[in-house]
């Protein structure tokens, strides 16, 4: 059986094997859901852009005050460990830092002596078939139920797990969330669209993940003057748009083709995704495999 998950996996300054690995059922990850996490691609054993993922990490913990239980040189060693140790040439490395296990069970932080939970391991990069990328996926709309920090990328997921599984037993591989009658993004993906030749892209707020796929996204745009417009999308913008994308770490640039059972513009992906995936295939190929 191929496994999903390379040993040995890191935990709290030890590499060890999975079936080794241990956390307290204490620990505030399992009882609350009071940690954070990144998803880092790798291609050809080379992180993209670590410094952007761990900076996201410091964020996150800065916006949870969680103090960071390694320096950036010390997750980086872990990365590099880690993807040294994986069978796969291309890989997407899990981080995880949790508030750690107290000896009782209390919403309020606890003491300074309960240390945070790190957690890191590697698993095979999963992309999109040629098939399905070629005919784009089916997504709905779902009204956003998450809390006001979408900018934090926090393991208590909740409210973007009920999302993808309305998505899923809807035949659908993914849930675009509204608020307030905007687009804000997808449940693990960021969302852009396309209307009259000019992508749109919904602005970094707080209550959107600002994606690393999304930034090269915007700079892929900029570099080959491709028009874009970096504003919040209406619901009614979205349904009217001719192509809809979703972008992250894992799906890297796929088509939306049809939505809440509807085509999106003829159904198929258009021009301006089909280039987009080009240049970010062309990138990945030149500077991302290379380090
Ligand atoms: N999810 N928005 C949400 C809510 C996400 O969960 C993700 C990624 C993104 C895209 O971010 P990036 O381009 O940095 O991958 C946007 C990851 C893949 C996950 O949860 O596994």
């Amino acid at each position: 059986m191929t496994p999903y998950v390379a040993d040995p996996v890191y935990l709290n300054g030890q590499f060890l094997p999975l079936a080794a690995a241990g956390v307290s059922p204490l620990d505030r990850g399992f009882l609350y859901g009071d940690g954070v996490y990144e998803l880092i691609p790798v291609y050809s054993r080379h992180p993209f852009r670590l410094d952007e993922h761990l900076q996201r990490l410091q964020a996150t913990l800065d916006g949870i005050r969680l103090a960071n239980p390694l320096s950036s040189a010390e997750w980086r060693a872990v990365v590099e460990q880690l993807i040294a140790s994986a069978p796969w040439a291309d890989q997407s490395i899990y981080l995880q830092v949790t508030r750690g296990a107290d000896n009782k069970r209390d919403h309020a932080f606890p003491p300074a002596s309960v240390t945070p939970t790190a957690f890191a391991f590697s698993a095979p990069l999963t992309t999109t078939p040629d098939a399905v990328r070629a005919r784009g996926v089916a997504a709905i709309t779902v009204s956003d139920q998450r809390w006001a920090r979408c900018d934090l990328k926090v393991i208590s997921l909740l409210a973007n797990i009920l999302a993808r599984q309305q998505a899923v037993e809807e035949g659908c591989a993914e849930a675009l969330l509204i608020r307030d009658g905007y687009l804000k993004e997808g449940a693990a993906s960021n969302i852009f669209i396309v209307k009259a030749g000019v992508l749109l892209a919904p602005p970094k707020t707080r209550l959107m993940l600002p994606g690393i796929t999304y930034d090269l996204v915007i700079e892929l745009a900029d570099h080959h003057g491709q028009a874009l417009q970096i504003r919040e999308i209406s619901e009614a913008e979205l349904h009217d748009a001719d192509e809809v994308w979703m972008t992250s770490s894992t799906k890297e640039v796929l088509a939306i083709t049809t939505l809440d059972g509807k085509p999106v513009g003829n159904g198929t992906p258009g021009p301006c995704g089909e280039q987009m995936y080009r240049w970010y295939q062309n990138f990945k190929n030149t500077v991302m495999r290379k380090g």
